[in-house]
């Protein structure tokens, strides 16, 4: 039996209305957080980290820790039975048989989708490869809807790496479904949105090299990492590094209400002068991935 629907693998997997759902207990955990400090008392959550990660797996580990439940697993590839020679499915069957929710990251798209096949628990998808990253579009759909107000009518700028940068990928299809949405996608030539990604967005999108060109106009900019680790050709990488640079004084064309957001982290892409900008959204981004990964947490083990 294949408990379809209990997993996340893909920023579209859950309706719309699903989504609402869990950004308004979202809201209501991060109003009052010791009303569910309890929720997920003996419970257990695995975290297989596969690729590396400082952000994604600590918000999923105070998630839990938050609601009262406990965590087990390893933050890379080489403290894992792997290093032993079992295959990845084997060790999450086995994990499986200890946990009540499964969060694996993987550098290989759609291993997750995968393995979780054969899983019987709830298993979440916290990034794999270039393709996907659910649960980063639950931390920015939870910010651009606490402090819009709204996830449609907006005019959104997506920057830097579209082509490895997951979050991206994962946040485009998302805000896809909400109406009256216009996408600006800023990058270079060689960084351009996947063809079969950019053919499946419904809503206008317009592609473009030069941030200053449109900066005036967003109300949200979301700015990525150049992904160096996904290029095949370093030199790439050193030719292409440094090409967006958002700063004090671009800031200054921009809208006064506009949003700057980033999944972090960031190497040189904003300027740390930006940070006491209140347009700079990003590190209260972060927080509101804790409270969106609480609600998730609660969401698939039917706790909500
Ligand atoms: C992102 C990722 O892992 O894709 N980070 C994160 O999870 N917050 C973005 C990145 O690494 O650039």
């Amino acid at each position: 039996m294949q408990l379809k629907g209990r997993h996340l693998l893909n920023s579209t997997d859950f309706s719309v209305e699903e989504l609402y759902s869990i950004i308004e207990l979202a809201q209501k955990i991060a109003k009052k957080p010791e009303d569910y400090s309890e929720k997920c008392k003996g419970r257990i959550m695995a975290a297989l980290f596969y690729e590396p990660s400082t952000r994604t797996r600590l918000s999923f580990e105070a998630a839990m820790k938050r609601l009262g439940g406990d965590v087990i697993g390893f933050p890379e590839m080489s403290t894992s039975s792997e290093s032993k020679g079992e295959s990845i499915a084997d060790t999450v069957r086995i994990v499986a048989c200890y946990s009540d929710i499964i969060v694996m990251r993987h550098h290989v798209p759609f291993v997750p989708h995968k393995i979780s096949e054969h899983i019987r628990v709830p298993f979440i998808n916290a990034g794999d490869g270039s393709n996907q990253h659910p649960t980063q579009t639950l931390a920015d759909i939870f910010t651009i809807y606490k402090y819009k107000k709204k996830l449609s009518n907006l005019k959104i700028g997506f920057c830097g790496d579209l082509k490895y940068g997951r979050t991206v990928h994962s946040l485009i299809k998302t805000m896809d479904r909400y109406e009256n949405n216009i996408f600006e996608c800023i990058s270079p030539d060689c960084l351009k949105i996947p063809d079969d990604l950019r053919r499946e967005i419904k809503s206008p999108l317009r592609e473009r090299e030069c941030l200053e060109d449109v900066l005036g106009e967003l109300d949200i900019l979301y700015m990525t990492r150049i992904q160096k680790e996904r290029f095949e050709d370093l030199d790439e990488y050193e030719r292409i590094k440094g090409y967006y640079i958002l700063t004090k004084e671009k800031m200054e064309n921009a809208k006064e209400d506009a949003m700057i957001l980033h999944p972090l982290p960031r190497v040189d892409e904003i300027h740390e002068s930006v940070d006491d900008d209140p347009r700079a959204y990003y590190f209260k981004q972060a927080r509101a991935g804790m409270y969106m990964r609480m609600s998730l947490i609660l969401h698939l083990l039917g706790l909500n």
